[in-house]
């Protein structure tokens, strides 16, 4: 099958909204599963093609839904940087040929484009931790360098952001109309695409934001845990998470029937092949519908890519199963998840600070906090995904307080593993913020099974 089949496929299983992007709030993406279109086994380019989250789709969303004497208190938003240009080339071939400059007669397109990239030329250095400030506000390359966002990777954000301000700000006020400074958290890794979605996503979000009231903290962590990363036990987790990786891989002869034809396709040994990682290209050719490289000796094709996409997956069903990647997880997510429940906490105590608090980051980011939150069945971060901790106060009860979870868009609070079975013996629609509390102080080290309840005990303990 060829790429151009691929998308065609994907406009019959993923219907299609014919909406121009995200200007109608009322348009809708499936995004729970369902089982009249959702294929009953894994396909591979069903899966990619999620992952590669294309716009134009809209979305249903179940952000903040709650009772009416619910308030909302703050918003914290996680994402995943948009689509973006590969970070590895497959050796020998010519890199696909994609233009990473905005423009509005090209798709994905949003009604924002155009004054998003007028605004980002007005951004100043003032408003970014260094080394942020030496980054471009927005990707402007006619060919894309490694890694770069691309204009679908803008949009998706742009989209993000409208989502969350049609509901947020619009529907629950979380911010006043004159919001000051202190009211957001912005926090970015150091790479451009991370520094552009966050900025696509706010503008989205506060669309012509006074420049003076932002400012992007940078985190050199793709954890985001300076401060407190040093942790031996979690580096321990991720070697033999790394070891059973490899393992599995050997294991299937087929992957290494794939790489070793795709290598001669491509003239290169096996190995250096294998290490040029030719998924991550390979996803930006489906993504992009390029077709995929073709030299004298034959092209990369669909068939190549299904046997790799279909090891992936089933490397994160072993993942779940082998809990290795879990343990990894819990320590790795714990500094950004004590950040926000602090956050949260001092919001509980009527602070009006850092009410809407962004982390624009990585897969390598999200998906720990996923695992560690319990939400092991979620789809591993797709481009611009997003997972959200809304908190909510009582009016009834003011001194109760509750959490949302979501992820693209889907409530999973009662995935969580610490509110897991609360829907059953409550009649409470939302997670008291204990629970998240009491997780992450305390549960998440008793659920790496020793004997340690905090962070440095876990992080050194002796013999594991
Ligand atoms: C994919 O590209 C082909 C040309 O290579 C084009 O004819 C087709 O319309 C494109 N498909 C989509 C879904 O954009
Ligand atoms: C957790 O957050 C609190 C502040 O809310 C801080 O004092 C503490 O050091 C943090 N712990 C870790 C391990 O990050």
């Amino acid at each position: 099958m060829d790429v151009l089949t691929a998308l065609l496929l994907l406009v019959h299983l993923i219907p299609v909204s014919t909406a121009k992007n995200g200007v109608s709030s009322k348009s809708r993406k499936r995004i729970m599963p369902d089982p009249v279109t959702e294929p009953p086994v894994t396909d591979p380019v069903y899966e990619a093609l999620l992952y590669c989250n294309i716009p134009s789709v809209a979305e249903r969303s179940m952000e903040g839904h709650a009772p009416h004497h619910f308030k909302l208190v703050s918003v914290h938003v996680f994402i995943r940087h948009g689509d973006r240009y590969p970070l590895y080339v497959i050796p020998k071939t010519k890199r696909p040929e994609i233009d990473c400059t905005l423009v509005a007669n090209r798709k994905p397109y949003h009604p924002k484009l155009e004054a998003f990239v007028s605004h980002m030329s007005k951004g100043s250095g003032a408003s970014f931790e260094s080394p942020l400030n030496s980054l471009p506000l927005y990707p402007n390359h006619p060919l894309c360098e490694m890694g770069e966002l691309t204009q679908t990777g803008v949009v998706q954000h742009l989209q993000n952001g409208q989502l969350l301000r049609d509901i947020y700000l619009k529907k629950h006020k979380l911010l006043p109309n004159d919001w000051s400074a202190d009211q957001l958290y912005l926090e970015t890794t150091g790479k451009s695409r991370t520094l552009q979605s966050g900025l696509a996503l706010l503008y989205g979000f506060l669309p012509d934001f006074d420049w003076k009231k932002i400012y992007f903290r940078h985190q050199p962590s793709a954890l985001f845990c300076s401060g407190t990363c040093y942790c031996p036990v979690r580096n321990q987790y991720l070697e033999k998470e790394q070891r059973r990786q490899y393992l599995l891989r050997l294991k299937n002869s087929q992957l290494e029937k794939t790489y070793g034809e795709m290598a001669k396709i491509v003239d290169v040994p096996t190995k250096q092949l294998r290490a040029a990682n030719p998924i991550d290209s390979m996803l930006c050719h489906l993504c992009h519908n390029v077709s995929f490289p073709c030299t004298r000796n034959g092209c990369v094709d669909m068939e190549h890519f299904k046997v790799i996409k279909t090891h992936q997956i089933e490397d994160e069903r072993e993942r779940r199963e082998k809990k290795l990647y879990l343990g990894y997880s819990l320590l790795g997510a714990h500094p950004i998840l004590n950040q926000t429940i602090g956050r949260m906490q001092r919001a509980t105590e009527g602070r009006k600070e850092e009410l809407f608090a962004l982390y624009s980051a990585h897969d390598v980011t999200l998906s720990p906090v996923l695992s560690a939150l319990g939400l092991s069945e979620a789809r591993f971060p797709r481009f611009a995904a997003r997972l959200i901790f809304e908190l909510w106060q009582d009016r009834e009860k003011p001194n109760e307080h509750s959490v949302r979870i979501l992820y693209n868009g889907v409530d999973v609070t009662f995935h969580t593993s610490f509110c897991q079975d609360h829907h059953k013996r409550s009649p409470k629609p939302m997670c008291p913020l204990e629970n998240l509390v009491r997780f992450v102080k305390r549960d998440m080290f008793v659920a790496l099974g020793g004997s340690s309840t905090n962070y440095y005990d876990a992080c050194h303990r002796e013999g594991f």
